[in-house]
């Protein structure tokens, strides 16, 4: 049985400053982030969420479609972050680790957050991040954070190779009120932190979910391609690379281990 979210969503009881205190919720859109630029043009307060039980239109990074039937938690959060646009990669990590903390805390799965921002079971994707900005020289002005996890449904048959459900790596269903609500409590502690700009205490958090570090790699981006050893991640989440030609630094591209 899937479970569906219609309904509970008043159940959540967040103990939570920003993250979460206003929630739109959809059994069907075509995606939470587009929604959620619907509402942030409308200056929705700081900290909303748009969350929908499927996506017919979900999308992912690069204009990927993102598959999202019953049984996955699909959403958005709003943020208004007063900070400098350089520092946006930092939005995704804090994500990422709030969604691998609530995961570990439960079902004791200790997930690996794959750079910039896929968080992986088994080596295989459990949740995908979107995080679309828009800023001016000086600041974010809004960041729309997407969250996507495969909690309960069921993956396609040709992303098996790549991707994986929670259910699939906990062995039984997995609450996904809870998972929901851990994530945004999460969150809403650690987006505290970068708000004071204390980026130390993600990147910290980060690195304890990643295994980069000294990892030779090849990253793509467009029509460009780089080789080299990571040296470690910089303050504002770019890797650090050793390559043949110095020390480069990296801030986006898919990444492969070699
Ligand atoms: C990725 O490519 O890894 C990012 C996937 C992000 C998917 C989420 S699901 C909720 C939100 N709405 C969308 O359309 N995409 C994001």
């Amino acid at each position: 049985m899937v479970e569906k979210l219609t309904h509970k969503l008043d159940l959540l009881n967040l103990n939570s400053k920003i993250i979460g205190k206003k929630v739109f919720h959809f059994n069907k859109i075509q995606s939470t982030n587009l929604y959620a630029k619907k509402l942030v043009n409308e200056n929705i307060d700081e900290g909303t969420i748009v969350i929908a039980d499927v996506q017919t239109k979900g999308r992912g990074r690069k204009n990927r479609s993102w598959v999202s039937p019953y049984g996955g938690l699909w959403f958005s959060v709003i943020l208004y972050p007063d900070i400098i646009p350089k520092r946006g990669m930092a939005i995704t990590m804090a994500a990422s680790i709030s969604v691998s903390q609530a995961i570990k805390d439960i079902t004791g799965l200790k997930t690996k957050i794959k750079w910039p921002n896929d968080v992986l079971l088994n080596d295989k994707k459990v949740c995908g991040i979107l995080t679309e900005l828009n800023a001016d020289i000086k600041k974010i002005k809004n960041a729309i954070v997407g969250i996507g996890i495969n909690v309960n449904n069921k993956v396609d048959e040709e992303l098996k190779e790549i991707a994986t459900s929670l259910k699939q790596e906990f062995g039984s269903e997995v609450t996904s009120l809870r998972l929901l609500g851990l994530t945004l409590e999460n969150f809403d502690n650690n987006y505290e932190k970068l708000k004071i700009n204390d980026f130390e205490y993600i990147k910290k958090i980060w690195l304890s979910y990643s295994n980069i570090i000294g990892k030779k790699v090849k990253i793509t981006e467009e029509n460009t391609m780089i080789v080299g050893v990571v040296k470690d991640i910089d303050d504002n989440g770019y890797l650090i690379l050793k390559t043949d030609n110095g020390i480069k630094n990296v801030l986006n591209g898919d990444i492969i281990y070699l």
